[in-house]
């Protein structure tokens, strides 16, 4: 058993389309006065915006360049978690959550550099965009069905602002939102 598969195992039986659609549901209602689940969230509906672009990217230049977006926002995303929420789940919520949470990053992270490696056209590329979309999607239902409602439950208010200008901050050191609002960054032909 892979890596990866072993971690989407950890929860079983896997999170299904509707559970993860009723998790997104719930977590949007937390988002709209949570400015910190906000950025999470929004961030999550990127990432699933890029593994449509990768699976649906028309030459194998574009899929590459899709996968380049992909891997940057998601390495970015996983930093900020990583340096400033994760510590905070720890803390306040559980340490055996934040434990799986960075595992999974960390798997995450190997296979996204295999998939950087593999040719767009062949099996091997689609088989292993679609096992992390999977380990991802698991990742996130996780984060959004449980660990950041936990965490709104029991991070005192002060800690809440302070996360929020944190995340802000270790996100835009990696990843440049502004350059994809003016478009340059969005991969040619998508
Ligand atoms: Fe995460
Ligand atoms: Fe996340």
């Amino acid at each position: 058993m892979s890596l990866l598969d072993r971690i989407a195992s950890t929860v079983t039986p896997a999170a299904s389309h509707e559970d993860r659609a009723e998790a997104r549901r719930k977590v949007e209602g937390l988002a709209a006065h949570e400015p910190w689940v906000r950025l999470i969230v929004d961030q999550h509906k990127q990432i699933e915006s890029r593994f449509s672009e990768a699976r649906n990217a028309p030459e194998p230049h574009t899929a590459a360049r899709a996968v380049e977006e992909l891997a940057t926002l998601l390495t970015g995303h996983a930093n900020a978690e990583e340096a400033v929420l994760y510590p905070e789940v720890a803390e306040y919520s559980g340490k055996s959550h934040a434990a799986m949470a960075y595992e999974e990053h960390a798997m995450t992270k190997v296979q996204l550099a295999k998939l950087r490696d593999l040719n767009p056209q062949g099996e091997e590329w689609r088989e292993k965009l679609d096992h992390i979309e999977s380990a991802v999607q698991q990742h996130v239902y996780q984060e959004e069905d449980s660990w950041l409602p936990d965490l709104a439950a029991n991070l005192p208010a002060e800690r809440k602002d302070l996360l929020t200008r944190r995340y802000e901050e270790e996100f835009s050191r990696y990843y440049d939102n502004e350059a994809v609002g003016r478009g340059e960054r969005l991969p040619e032909g998508l």
